[in-house]
């Protein structure tokens, strides 16, 4: 059950309209939360979404994903193999400032008497929209409306239109463009752990500083990760009221000052034109001339450019991957897609990087990337945007070799992929709930073949999937041993499942079933290459030099993985010592004790029968063959009730099992409070929870058009009682469009020419321009 109610904050300031999010009036109380609500990013840049007037501001924030500084992790006592570096994202140099004084009277929303405010983050546009009338002290009315975008065509690039017009006199008018370094932020991991490590020190130096005409580029390097990067502005200022200008830079970073003769009702337009250039090296002077580069090409080209390139870029990526609900709901439809955004913001230009925890709106977990990349993001960038899907796996695939070394470094054969990270090291300070977490190998394995299969993309397991099936099934097989004890079982002890208010325990069910799974797909991977595709059969052998008799060992293991249950009760203990704990005592605590972790020492929670996050209820979902619907039940019903939902990657797939179940009024709510995890606060200060997004699409998708795809068979049970539900899915490069209406579903293909689906338990063969309605 739901332990607490997501809470919208009031309609009378955010009213619904179905694509914008929108403020109406300024609202300090919900600042933090809306800087975060805000955020324009791409995947490669995000800017928070905090005012260009540099305040007030909760947590000015602009990041470059994997842009990182370095520091080494302090511990009071040491042990062998813990991980040694920790990585955070670096915060850069704001350069979104434009600082307005109208008769030298800062506009400060703090302080400023408004007429009217507007703001909103258009999800069509892909731009964060501001109109604001000021009334300054001396009675100068003046209409502020800004626009600002990060561009999904020109990933290193950012741009503000930042427009004034003194409405009803004549002053003076300056706007101050600036490129500002804000000190480390006071984020500290003392009071919760989440946050990101707040290193104290300078984290950039200023290595190189030019300026021309309108333009400034400042280059960079971090302290001890030797990163490099160039930032630069250029302005476009259009008025017909006269203007001087005055530039300087250096060590505080750069100040452009357009003093301005204004007119009543002439507007004065600034465009301010950002650039981002980043490298692992040391090459700032080349980062330099490529963000001069980017500048003369997109200031030539204009704003407006920019605008309709972002228009056609969010065009494509709603036509694929919007979500329609019916028209009774158009609340939850704005915050859905409001989700379904945050997933393409944080997801579209990441190219080569991985995605953050937070996506690009905090530094919060430091900007890490964990399993939320294979198991909650994979499945929606799968099925609306494979080439995305492919991106975040070569990014794993990079980072093999640094889990080789781990693996190493943990006592292990094969790879071990690292619990969290920017740079492909270990950085999980907390072994017990990180590193133990072997199973982000599995996840990793999941991922593949779920992409292989719903894709087709054959190669992508020729050219790399198969070479890390191979080394996660290595890891596997050598954690784990037959137990004597156990009949022979094969069981993997001393690790850590998806709930971490359990850690370091034997056998949990989630992760043999997955590295059953794991251990099977290698296996298979392996024997299906020697077989059909021996060149590269023997560039893998070259590679990792298999030998042939290791997929027999992985089938042996398959077949003999202990999977723990208990015939007393029926269900699948989360691992063998679960059910022998106390529970925990839910009707005495609080509800300011939640999350238990903030409050509770770490053993105090593993000694007891207490859930941060499901966790036999994942693999239930994700191996839902493994299981029969009445161990689905039971096993649904007993941990419910001991799930906290402390962690934001529960609700979503408690949703879609209690859909598969029949628990429809949990079902709805949990998928509620996935859907609204970030708007109605829960935490959103400190970023998008973007596992909980890329969870809500799931939790439509899986749970109330119930697609279950396991071994790429597409079957649907749907929902009975949905009013209206619309969305595509890409499969194998055809495209599905699903349609439920009270009570019948109708399946499209809409390009294509021929796709085999399930409905229920009746084989379909759908094709182009025969839709075929079942109820
Ligand atoms: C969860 C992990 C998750 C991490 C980042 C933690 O609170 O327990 O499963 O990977 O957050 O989202």
């Amino acid at each position: 059950m739901l332990k607490h109610e997501p809470v919208l904050p009031p309609e009378i300031i955010y009213p619904i309209e179905e694509w914008r999010w929108v403020e109406k009036s300024f609202a300090p109380g919900f600042l933090p939360q809306a800087e975060t609500v805000f955020t324009v990013s791409n995947g490669y840049l995000g800017i928070r979404g905090a005012f260009e007037e540099g305040g007030p501001a909760f947590r000015h924030g602009t990041f470059v994903n994997g842009f990182h500084e370095t520091w080494p992790i302090p511990y009071g006592e040491w042990a062998f193999g813990f991980a040694t570096t920790g990585q955070t994202i670096a915060n850069l140099p704001d350069a979104k400032i434009i600082r307005l004084y109208v008769d030298d009277e800062p506009f400060d929303l703090a302080n400023a008497r408004l007429l009217s405010f507007e703001r909103a983050l258009d999800m069509r546009a892909g731009t964060l929209e501001r109109r604001v009338l000021w009334e300054t002290p001396a009675g100068r009315q003046v209409l502020v409306e800004s626009q600002r975008l990060v561009s999904f065509q020109e990933k290193h690039v950012a741009a503000i239109s930042y427009r004034v017009t003194v409405l009803n006199a004549k002053a003076a008018l300056v706007l101050s463009s600036e490129v500002v370094e804000h000190l480390p932020t006071g984020q500290d991991v003392k009071d919760d752990p989440r946050l990101a490590h707040a290193t104290m020190d300078r984290v950039l130096s200023l290595q190189a500083a030019e300026g021309k005409d309108r333009r400034v580029i400042l280059g960079y390097r971090t302290t001890r990760s030797g990163m490099t990067m160039a930032c630069g502005i250029d302005h476009v200022l259009e008025t017909d009221c006269t203007w001087t200008m005055k530039a300087d830079w250096g060590g505080h970073g750069a100040r452009l000052v357009f003093s301005v003769d204004a007119e009543p009702g002439k507007p004065i337009a600034l465009t301010k034109y950002i650039t981002h250039h980043t490298s692992r090296d040391d090459k700032t002077a080349e980062l330099c001339l490529r963000a001069g580069r980017t500048l003369d090409r997109v200031v030539a080209e204009g704003f407006g450019r920019l605008l309709d390139d972002q228009r056609a870029y969010l065009d494509d990526f709603w036509h694929r991957s919007d979500i329609q609900i019916s028209s009774r709901h158009p609340r939850m439809q704005q915050c859905l897609r409001w989700n379904l955004f945050q997933l393409i913001q944080a997801c579209g230009r990441a190219d080569r990087a991985g995605i953050a925890a937070k996506g690009l709106t905090s530094q919060t977990y430091d900007g890490h990337y964990f399993w939320d990349m294979e198991i909650y993001v994979l499945p929606f960038l799968i099925y609306t945007s494979p080439s995305l899907a492919r991106n975040v796996l070569r990014f794993r695939y990079s980072i093999l070799d640094k889990a080789r070394e781990r693996a190493r470094a943990v006592g292990q054969k094969g790879a071990l992929f690292p619990w969290r990270t920017i740079s492909g090291d270990e950085a999980s300070a907390y072994y017990a709930a990180g590193t133990a977490q072997y199973h982000i190998n599995a996840a990793v394995a999941h991922g593949i073949v779920k992409y292989v299969d719903v894709t087709g993309d054959r190669n992508f397991l020729l050219e790399c999937g198969a070479e890390m099936l191979v080394e996660t099934a290595r890891l596997w097989f050598d954690l784990g041993f037959f137990s004597p004890r156990r009949d022979g079982r094969f069981c993997i002890h001393r690790v850590t499942g998806p709930d971490e208010y359990t850690t370091v325990v034997n056998n949990n069910t989630y992760t043999n079933l997955m590295a059953r799974d794991n251990l099977r797909f290698a296996a298979d991977a392996v024997d299906d290459m020697r077989q059909h595709s021996p060149d590269h059969y023997r560039a893998l052998v070259l590679r990792t030099g298999l030998d042939p008799a290791e997929a027999d060992d992985w089938r042996r293991a398959a077949e003999r993985m202990y999977v723990p249950f208990d015939e007393r009760s029926q269900i699948h203990p989360q691992d063998d010592d679960f059910l022998d704990l106390k529970k925990w005592d839910f009707e005495g605590t609080p509800r300011d004790q939640y999350p238990l972790l903030l409050h509770f020492h770490p053993l105090v929670i593993y000694r007891h029968q207490v859930i941060k996050q499901a966790d036999v209820v994942l693999a239930m979902f994700l191996l839902g063959n493994e299981f029969t619907l009445e161990q689905k039940r039971r096993n649904f019903d007993y941990y419910d009730e001991l799930t906290t939902g402390d962690s934001s990657l529960s609700a979503c797939i408690q949703s879609i099992l209690a859909f598969e179940v029949g628990h429809d009024e949990h079902a709805i709510s949990y998928l509620i409070s996935a859907l609204l995890m970030d708007l109605a606060d829960v935490g959103a200060r400190d970023g998008c929870h973007i596992a909980s997004m890329g969870g809500t699409w799931m939790g439509v998708v899986y749970g109330v058009a119930g697609l279950r795809d396991n071994g790429g068979r597409l079957t649907f049970q749907p929902h009975r009682q949905v009013q209206a539900l619309r969305f595509r899915l890409s499969v194998r490069g055809q495209q599905l469009a699903v349609e439920m209406e009270s009570g019948s579903v109708t399946y499209r293909l809409e390009q294509g020419d021929g796709l085999t689906i399930w409905h229920r338990d009746e084989r379909l063969e759908l094709q182009p321009g025969r839709p075929v309605q079942r109820s």
